[in-house]
């Protein structure tokens, strides 16, 4: 990983754990192991092009295939991540990067960009397009570990 030491205190968000509801498995009945695969390689190609780049280890497509991995299971499929990685834990795994509102927002607009071409290049069910958004919505906010009131220190 390639997170800085931390220079701003872990924040709890006041709401707690998101109350989310898991995609429908039918995304992946749809688009298989593979078309995860695909588009979450292609969720890290638009992650490349934000500022969040510097967080990110060199090997990208290693990366997008860790987090393919979880999305194959949280969809239904085999459990993945877990053999590969451990017990999923993302909210802890997240605490070495200083994850504001700011940095949520850029990584879910980059997410979003995949989901809105995703029907057409990866048969990904237009139906279910707006349950994975809101998943990701609700679930992103609880990858936030920096108070909205600290400022990024200059
Ligand atoms: C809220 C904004 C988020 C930011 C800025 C962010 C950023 C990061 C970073 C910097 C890494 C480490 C990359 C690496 O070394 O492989 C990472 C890993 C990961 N993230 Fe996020 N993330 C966010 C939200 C989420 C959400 C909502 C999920 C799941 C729905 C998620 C799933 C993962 C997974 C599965 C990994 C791989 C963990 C591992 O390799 O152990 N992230 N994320």
């Amino acid at each position: 990983m390639s997170a800085p030491e931390r220079t701003r205190p872990i924040h709890v968000p006041a709401a707690g754990p998101p109350q989310v509801n898991r995609p429908s498995a039918e995304i992946l009945e749809a688009i298989g192991q593979e078309g995860v695969f695909r588009m979450l390689a292609d969720f890290y190609g638009e992650l490349e092009q934000t500022e969040l780049r510097r967080w990110f280890p060199e090997d990208m497509g290693a990366a997008s295939e860790r987090s393919a991995a979880f999305f194959v299971q949280l969809l239904g499929g085999p459990p993945l991540f877990n053999e590969r990685y451990g017990p999923p834990r993302m909210r802890m795994r997240h605490f070495p990067f200083e994850i504001d509102e700011g940095a949520r927002r850029i990584w879910l607009d980059a997410f979003h960009r995949v989901i809105d071409s995703a029907p057409a290049n990866y048969g990904f069910p237009a139906e279910h397009v707006e349950g994975f958004r809101a998943f990701l919505d609700g679930f992103s906010t609880w990858m936030v570990n920096v108070a909205p009131d600290e400022t990024a220190p200059s």
